[in-house]
């Protein structure tokens, strides 16, 4: 856990913040718009979106009826959280890489308190604000848990061997978030948390499943556009930050599923030919009649896709757990 005075701070009661030095952070979005924008396929990262006005727009989507995940997900941890935790094996310290509002996380926080007297939980995520409030509210209502927050980028604290845990691990990553990388990066991520963990420490992974494309475009491309809203939210954000002339209405939003890459992948697609000036790069982005912007892709497992993705980052697949129309699975992973 973070020892107060070494490199965390104590913002309450059984709640400690470690806070990741944040100039490196604006140096690489000029950077990584500038690669982005000026390379032949146009592309954005995804982990841009989540501005403080992105992730109030994330939030929204997962309360869309199209957008299943979230309710998926969180009808497997209700139910399955105490089996999960048996599975594995305890006492455990919880991790969670992304943890956002923490609202899935409660229900294993619960299920742990009831097996074991106390607890820790080391939530990393990138926004500061959300984990203070996500972390305070959890230490307000769990007497025996103490909180040891990152407000920073998962990579970094992998990378930087910030996290400081003594007894068996239970991480999470959840929210399907591994599907926003590419098999390479996903493999690579999992393979820096199996190699900051012991063997024998346990990882939940949330997946979305392979279905019919049909039910993922809707989950993407729905009516009401939020997502929309969402993906063009990059946009403002380099209006606002980076002094960028981008016109959004000058863009629509698509989503198409990809089965031979069994991903979902979005573009911003612009819908005449224009120039587009952002300052502080001291650049003009030229963009013809239909070229697009890639912001995002979502791949999709199966039970298979899982087992192989485990064993290439160095854990197995112990178990998985789905919803009752199967469309979403949170496998427990061990180190081996
Ligand atoms: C966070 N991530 C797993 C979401 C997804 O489904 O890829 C982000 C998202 N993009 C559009 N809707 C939701």
């Amino acid at each position: 856990m973070i020892v107060p005075g070494d490199y965390g701070t104590a913002v309450g009661e059984r709640l400690f913040l470690y806070r990741s030095p944040q100039p490196a952070l604006t140096a690489s979005f000029a950077d990584d718009v500038r690669a982005g924008l000026t390379a032949r396929e146009k592309y954005l990262a995804p982990k841009y979106f989540y501005d403080s006005l992105g992730s109030a727009l994330f939030e929204a989507i997962c309360e869309l009826p199209e957008y299943y995940l979230t309710r998926s997900e969180t009808e497997i941890l209700d139910r399955y959280a105490p089996e999960m935790l048996a599975t594995l094996g305890g006492p455990v310290e919880l991790v969670e890489f992304g943890s956002g509002s923490a609202r899935k996380t409660r229900v294993v926080v619960a299920a742990a308190l009831e097996a074991q007297d106390a607890l820790t939980y080391h939530p990393i995520d990138i926004s500061p604000s959300a984990l203070v409030a996500a972390s305070s509210a959890l230490v307000g209502e769990f007497g025996r848990l103490t909180v040891s927050a990152y407000a920073s980028d998962y990579v970094d604290v992998l990378a930087n061997a910030r996290l400081r845990t003594s007894a068996r691990v239970l991480a999470m990553f959840l929210g399907s978030n591994i599907g926003n990388y590419e098999p390479e990066g996903a493999v690579e991520l999992l393979r820096a948390m199996s190699a900051s963990f012991k063997p024998g420490d346990g990882l939940l992974l949330g997946t979305d499943l392979k279905k019919d494309a049909a039910i993922l475009e809707r989950a993407y491309n729905d009516p009401t556009g939020v997502t929309a809203a969402f993906d063009k939210n990059v946009l403002a954000r380099i209006n606002r930050e980076l002094g960028g002339g981008f016109d959004l209405d000058a863009f629509a939003f698509a989503a198409r599923y990809d089965a031979t890459r069994g991903s979902v992948d979005s573009f911003l697609i612009a819908q005449r030919g224009m120039s587009v000036p952002i300052a502080e790069l001291g650049l003009d982005v030229r963009f013809s009649v239909a070229e697009t912007i890639h912001t995002e892709s979502s791949h999709k497992f199966s039970a298979d896709d899982i087992a192989a993705l485990a064993a290439q980052s160095g854990f197995r697949v112990v178990r998985a757990w789905t919803d009752d129309a199967e469309r979403f699975a949170v496998s427990l992973l061990v180190v081996i």
